[in-house]
């Protein structure tokens, strides 16, 4: 098994962001097994958190990024809709990118890809 790049995702910040990730994985995925991997590409270091849950709608992509928004999917799970917002400030503070990938009925796939040599 590869070995998992070393310090960039050991400090907080950036490990606030990968268990809010985690968390949404498990609470929206339909209790479905979920797929986490974490590796360096090219100079950063990426995390992608993938489920087979309900997905989220186009219109909904960007929205949940937001503080206190969440999906129309989401009512019956508990949260306050703040993790992703959360993720993305520490992200860009940190000089790297976050993203989703999702469709309706398909799951939702989120990556994280951070600088290498950030300061954290
Ligand atoms: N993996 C996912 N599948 C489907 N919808 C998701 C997923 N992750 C996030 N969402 C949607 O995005 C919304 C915002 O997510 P966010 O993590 O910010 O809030 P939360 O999990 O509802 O609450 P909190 O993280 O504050 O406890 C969620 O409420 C949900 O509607
Ligand atoms: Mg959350």
């Amino acid at each position: 098994m590869p070995k998992a790049p070393e310090g960039a995702l050991g400090c907080h910040a950036p490990k606030a962001g990968s268990l809010d990730l985690i968390s949404n994985a498990t609470k929206f995925g339909a209790g479905a097994p979920i797929d986490v991997e974490v590796f360096d590409k090219e100079g950063e270091v990426c995390l992608i958190v993938g489920d087979r849950g309900p997905g989220i709608a186009d219109h909904e992509r960007e929205k949940i990024f937001k503080r206190f928004e969440r999906a129309g999917s989401s009512p019956p799970q508990s949260g306050f809709g703040v993790g992703l917002w959360l993720v993305r400030q520490i992200v860009d503070a940190l000089g790297g990118t976050v993203h989703v990938n999702s469709a309706l009925g398909q799951g939702a796939t989120f990556t994280i890809a951070l600088p290498r040599n950030y300061n954290a």
